[in-house]
């Protein structure tokens, strides 16, 4: 690919057990995600989907190979000053318990340094687009799991990143409320244009968010499979999910990730 926005170069990552031994977790994984473009992570758990992100963010650094973002080759580690070009939704909500939901987005303006009217406004308008303006007075413990997850996405857009990683933002939430924000979540990338890429284990979620879903192998994670959802945007509704091609990349996606569970091989 070229001008991609984001690109993971053979990337490994063992970690150092206090007895000395080392545990590869990351076994070579080379991606690619253009600007404004949606891909999924589909992989088992503990596999190192969490750590890959961590590395593409620059939360941590890789033990080898290289992270590029917009074209400039940071090695081993982003720099920190760059961790805010990056926004975050992960499973659980993880707000600030005694902060309403402005409050939660305003604490990220703040410890970012960002200040002034237009920042406030956007704490507005990021409420605004997870429907939740008229809750923004409202703390956490009196808002559904949902909601508390949309306040979550909200936050981790309030500073304007560039692109968002979300790390299995729905799976605590029952299937209604989960099918209802992977729409919002397609909608929100519609209205903001940010590029995404989204760790998920519901096939379901990753055909009708991605424009690639990535397939990762048990522990030590690998790419084993690149899968492209030639499902157009515009006919990504309610009703898709019932059609034959829809069914059809469902079954394939679910096959590939049961012959992986089941220690399958690189296609
Ligand atoms: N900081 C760490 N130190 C040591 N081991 C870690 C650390 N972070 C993750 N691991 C290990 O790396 C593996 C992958 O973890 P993780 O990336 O969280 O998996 P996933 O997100 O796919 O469930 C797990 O076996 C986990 O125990
Ligand atoms: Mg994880």
């Amino acid at each position: 690919m070229e001008n991609a926005k984001l690109r993971a170069k053979s990337i490994t990552k063992s970690f150092e057990s206090d007895r000395g031994e080392r545990t590869l977790v990351i076994d070579g994984i080379s991606m690619d995600i253009a600007e404004k473009e949606m891909v999924a992570v589909l992989g088992p758990s503990g596999c190192g989907k969490s750590t890959l992100m961590k590395i593409l963010c620059g939360i941590q650094s890789a033990t080898s190979g290289s992270v590029e973002l917009d074209g400039v080759d940071y090695g081993r580690e982003l720099p920190r000053s760059i961790l805010r070009k990056f926004g975050f939704v992960f499973q659980g909500d993880n707000l600030l318990q005694w902060r309403t939901a402005e409050g939660n987005l305003r604490f990220i303006l703040e410890t970012m340094h960002l200040k002034g009217p237009q920042w406030r406004k956007r704490v507005d308008e990021m409420l605004e687009i997870v429907g939740l303006l008229q809750y923004r007075k409202v703390y956490p413990h009196e808002l559904s799991g949902g909601m508390k997850q949309r306040v979550g996405i909200a936050r981790a857009l309030v500073h304007n990143p560039e692109i968002l990683l979300m790390d299995q933002p729905f799976g605590a939430l029952d299937a209604i409320t989960r099918r209802m924000l992977t729409f919002e979540t397609l909608n929100i990338w519609k209205e903001t244009q940010k590029t995404i890429i989204m760790i998920t284990n519901n096939v379901e979620e990753a055909l009708l968010l991605a424009s690639r879903v990535f397939i990762f192998s048990p522990l030590p994670a690998r790419v084993l499979h690149e899968v492209a959802i030639d499902i157009p945007y515009e006919k990504r509704d309610g009703d898709v999910v019932s059609t034959p091609r829809f069914l059809e990349l469902k079954k394939h996606l679910n096959e590939l990730v049961r012959s992986t569970m089941a220690g399958g091989e690189r296609s």
